[in-house]
């Protein structure tokens, strides 16, 4: 294994969680405790891993959390309820709708009624488009901790060619603005790939940043991919495998052929992964700091 090509999102996310202490320590000697209510609608398995993750970061940073666990067919009206108690709760600073929704809830609407100045996702239209003018209000979770890897491992960014696979509204559309931004750490000269594009194999070989956020297990093959570019893998697609879990996670780029290849890239697991929590953290508290005035 080419250890030394591996961007691994641990040592990334420690570094992001100490700044996100201090700034912590800051509130709290102010009084202020950042609460996060993450909301799960269903049983979707892989989901409910995720939020027992939010919330167990929640505490052991020492932050309020609460986990609003609802069933499968939870009448849409319900959970707009809830949405409208917190948004009205001042102790509760943060909320998260876990995606994605049962099918009879309709997901825009949903996230449209979540108050964007709570809203540690920028999913609410006011903050996407706050992020599209070059005036965020939050930074999108996993597309900020991308950055903050290329960041970490000091590659550079401006100025290159970042190619991203997919279009969703948790990856691929705020990734593109992120890297679109007028700041030293984006800069980037971008292209949006997706299942209707025609040669996409012709586009990716022309990256020198290729994120892959598509959810298609192996996606990437090694022919696709120029010599020497730095390779993002966001994907985290569940395969049948013969273990005591009955699956494995691999991402959406065949990691195997493509790494001989690669100036560097993210392992699945442990890559991009990590550091989507650790950004909803710094998320947490940044709007909790901006609820009650206060600058960190
Ligand atoms: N489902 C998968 N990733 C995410 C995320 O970052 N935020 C929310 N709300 N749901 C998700």
């Amino acid at each position: 294994m080419e250890e030394n090509k591996l961007l691994k999102g641990k040592p990334v996310a420690e570094y992001i969680y100490k700044q996100v202490t201090d700034k912590l320590n800051l509130l709290k000697n102010k009084g202020v405790v950042p609460k996060l209510t993450v909301i799960l609608v269903g049983n979707d398995p892989a989901s409910k891993v995720y939020v027992s993750r939010k919330e167990k970061t929640c505490k052991k940073l020492g932050m309020d959390s609460e986990t609003v666990y609802l069933p499968e067919d939870t009448p849409e009206e319900r959970l707009l309820e809830i949405i409208a108690d917190l948004n009205n709760n001042p102790r509760n600073h943060g909320i998260l709708v876990q995606l994605p929704l049962p099918e009879h809830i309709d997901e825009n609407k949903v996230l449209l009624h979540v108050h964007p100045d709570k809203d540690v996702d920028c999913f609410h239209p006011r903050n996407v488009g706050m992020l599209v003018s070059g005036n965020p209000y939050v930074l999108p979770c996993t597309p900020a901790g991308i950055i903050e890897i290329l960041k970490f491992y000091e590659i550079p960014i401006q100025g290159k060619h970042a190619v991203v696979i997919g279009r969703s509204n948790i990856v691929g559309k705020p990734m593109a603005n992120l890297l679109l931004q007028k700041n030293e750490h984006a800069n980037a000269t971008v292209t949006v790939l997706h299942s209707r594009t025609v040669d996409l194999a012709g586009h990716t070989r022309r990256a020198d940043i290729l994120i892959a956020a598509m959810g298609r297990a192996k996606f990437v093959k090694a022919d696709m991919v120029k010599n020497g570019a730095v390779v993002i893998d966001v994907g985290m697609n569940r395969v049948d495998a013969d273990n005591e879990r009955g699956y494995a996670l691999v991402g959406d780029v065949d990691f195997e052929n493509v790494l001989p290849k690669v100036k560097a890239i993210t392992p699945v697991p442990g890559g991009v992964g990590p550091m989507t929590i650790a950004m909803l953290m710094n998320n947490t508290i940044n709007v909790a700091a901006k609820q009650n005035g206060i600058t960190i």
